[in-house]
């Protein structure tokens, strides 16, 4: 077979595992489930199955274009934003161009980049935190693309919005700086910007957000990105055709409508948090600040993988970040306060 060489780069995606009959904490998923205003909808577009869906939905795009405060034509959506990187790479990556990006975050950009035969720089973080002058250095006139994450998986840190602006201001205009937002709903700090804000100075900007997470609908696929009607619409030009099922699609409707879960989901994850943030510290663990679903922490024994393990012959599950450049590290989705005091009591042993 003539496979093309540069397949040889890309590492198979390594999901959150998935034990049978255990917690499982390892995917940044809603413990709340779905919205229930989407599982409603899911049920009344079962009968219509047979038809195709729209290739695209305006009531989807005005709907959510309403909820983010865009307009319909800024807004592309993608089967889980990974098939939004995806058509980035299809529209401004290939052999002889490159994708500027940072250590220690996820892995979806070097597989975009990849997968179209660009090179994909990854920029050395300073205490795992991006370092945006480092990526800036990494530009050159090969660049097409930058990926940013904020907040960021697997730290759950942000950028803050003064670095950000900076940064924006120093790249070319004729680079796509991706901003990923899959976990913006969770971040409350006032240093998180509004990214719409920054579309309005930067016509280089493409925003990504999901449906995976404050959603609860991981499985239907569907995320979107939100950029100028120009970048879309070359975006548009690769997107397949049928990429959202008529259910992901009914489903996202009612979800952004759905304002009595997103506000239980938000204030779950908050409450979870905050009672996290102060047990893990007092139990003397070590672990970022998080302004996301999840807690990256420092295994207190250098050895993540084992207490990885060890949590696992509890029932549950949670996610070692080897695969991250962070071997000493395992993240851990936020879950109602009883399990994170008994993974915190197995933690310090
Ligand atoms: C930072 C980040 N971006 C994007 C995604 C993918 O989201 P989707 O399910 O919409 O493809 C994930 C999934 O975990 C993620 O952590």
């Amino acid at each position: 077979m003539k496979w093309k060489k540069d397949l040889y780069q890309i590492p198979p995606y390594h999901p959150g595992k998935k034990m049978p009959g255990s917690i499982k904490l390892s995917s940044n998923e809603n413990p709340l489930g779905p919205s229930p205003k989407a599982l409603e909808a899911m049920r009344g577009a079962l009968d219509s199955v047979h038809i195709y869906p729209p290739v695209v939905s305006s009531q989807l795009c005005e709907t959510v274009a309403d909820w983010r405060g865009c307009a319909a034509d800024e807004i592309i959506f993608g089967n889980g934003s990974d098939e939004v990187f995806t058509m980035v790479g299809a529209t401004l990556l290939g052999p002889g161009r490159n994708a500027v990006g940072s250590e220690n975050t996820f892995s979806q950009y070097e597989f975009a980049a990849r997968m179209f035969g660009a090179e994909y720089r990854a920029a050395p973080t300073r205490n795992y935190q991006y370092d945006l002058q480092a990526m800036l250095s990494l530009i050159d006139s090969s660049t097409s693309v930058v990926f940013l994450c904020s907040p960021n998986n697997p730290t759950g840190m942000i950028i803050p919005e003064p670095e950000l602006r900076e940064f924006l201001a120093a790249v070319p205009k004729d680079i796509l700086v991706i901003i990923d937002q899959a976990y913006r709903e969770y971040a409350e700090s006032e240093k998180y910007p509004e990214t719409l804000d920054l579309l309005k100075e930067h016509p280089n900007l493409l925003i990504t957000g999901t449906f995976s997470k404050i959603f609860g609908l991981a499985a239907l696929r569907i995320g979107y990105g939100i950029a100028r009607p120009e970048v879309i619409h070359m975006l548009l030009r690769v997107k397949s055709p049928f990429n959202n099922s008529s259910l992901a699609q009914s489903a996202a409707i009612a979800a952004v409508r759905d304002n009595e879960f997103i506000t239980r989901s938000i204030e779950f994850n908050r409450n979870s948090r905050e009672y996290s943030s102060k047990l893990f510290s007092e139990a003397g663990l070590e672990f970022f600040p998080s302004e996301s679903n999840f807690l990256c922490v420092r295994s207190p024994s250098s050895d993540a993988a084992g207490d990885v393990r060890r949590l696992q012959e509890h029932g549950i599950t949670v996610r070692d970040l080897h695969s991250f450049g962070m071997k000493e590290y395992m993240r851990i989705t936020f879950s109602e306060p009883a399990r994170m005091k008994q993974i915190a009591d197995i933690l310090k042993g």
